[in-house]
């Protein structure tokens, strides 16, 4: 089986030897910021889940929050640390959104940062990590990509997607999770989340046709 966690990885790697600094562009970046400070308070403890090379964190600084990024490659993780260097309260961990050590304490809030969609299976698994690691009311915001006729697969012939598990695979391996909205609100519900509220982003422009984006949900829910 292969492994997840290298693909990711061996991506950062060849990203930096191509001499690009991020996953996503800046513009991707903005919305994530604005989307985050939609619901981030000043000085709460927030947990950013896939933090990459840390665009987001970088964005949230004048918030003067307690912030833990966490992500499975090391070498994003090396890059945020750098980008964060002069913020003692911005902390970087290794760790898989599946198994969240307890050493990290308890937040206020969890950002996904286009990190739950990577995680095609173990869904179950991934509510409950995130569950352990929140404070009595804390809050998770999940950004994820939704939908049915994703535009992905009309440049990237690499790429299928079953739309009724939701599965995306790239060369017939399980790679994101890109339901419905609606099946994914169901999905938060079934999984001991009350949902505060849901908004479904549709993509109606295409700014690059190679590098399409696809529409999106934007979940703020709590422990039922
Ligand atoms: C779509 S990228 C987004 C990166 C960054 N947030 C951005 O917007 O540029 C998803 C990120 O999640 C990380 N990731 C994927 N699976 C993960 C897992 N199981 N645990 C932690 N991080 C994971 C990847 O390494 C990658 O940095």
């Amino acid at each position: 089986m292969p492994n997840q966690n290298s693909s990711y990885e061996a991506h950062y790697q060849k990203l930096l030897s191509e001499g690009r600094t991020q996953w996503s562009t800046d513009k991707s970046a903005d919305a994530l910021y604005v989307a985050a400070t939609k619901f981030i308070h000043p000085r709460e403890r927030v947990l950013l889940l896939g933090c990459g090379v840390g665009m987001l964190a970088e964005r949230l600084v004048p918030l003067e929050l307690e912030c833990v990024g966490v992500d499975i490659s090391s070498t994003a993780l090396s890059k945020a640390r750098e980008r964060l260097a002069a913020y003692p309260n911005y902390q970087f961990f290794e760790a898989s959104v599946l198994d969240l050590p307890d050493s990290l304490g308890l937040f206020d809030l969890i950002m996904d940062e286009y990190c739950t969609h990577c995680i095609p299976n173990e869904r179950p698994a991934l509510w409950q990590s995130l569950q352990r690691r929140l404070k009595p009311n804390g809050r998770v915001i999940i950004k994820a990509m939704v939908g049915e006729n994703l535009r992905i697969l009309a440049v990237n012939p690499r790429m299928t997607h079953d739309a009724a598990s939701g599965t995306v695979f790239r060369d017939g391996i399980p790679e994101r999770h890109v339901p419905t909205f609606a099946v994914l609100q169901a999905e938060l519900e079934q999984n001991g989340f009350e949902v505060l509220s849901a908004e479904h982003i549709i993509r109606s422009e295409q700014s690059d046709p190679s590098r399409p984006e696809e529409d999106e949900g934007l979940f703020e829910v709590r422990l039922a």
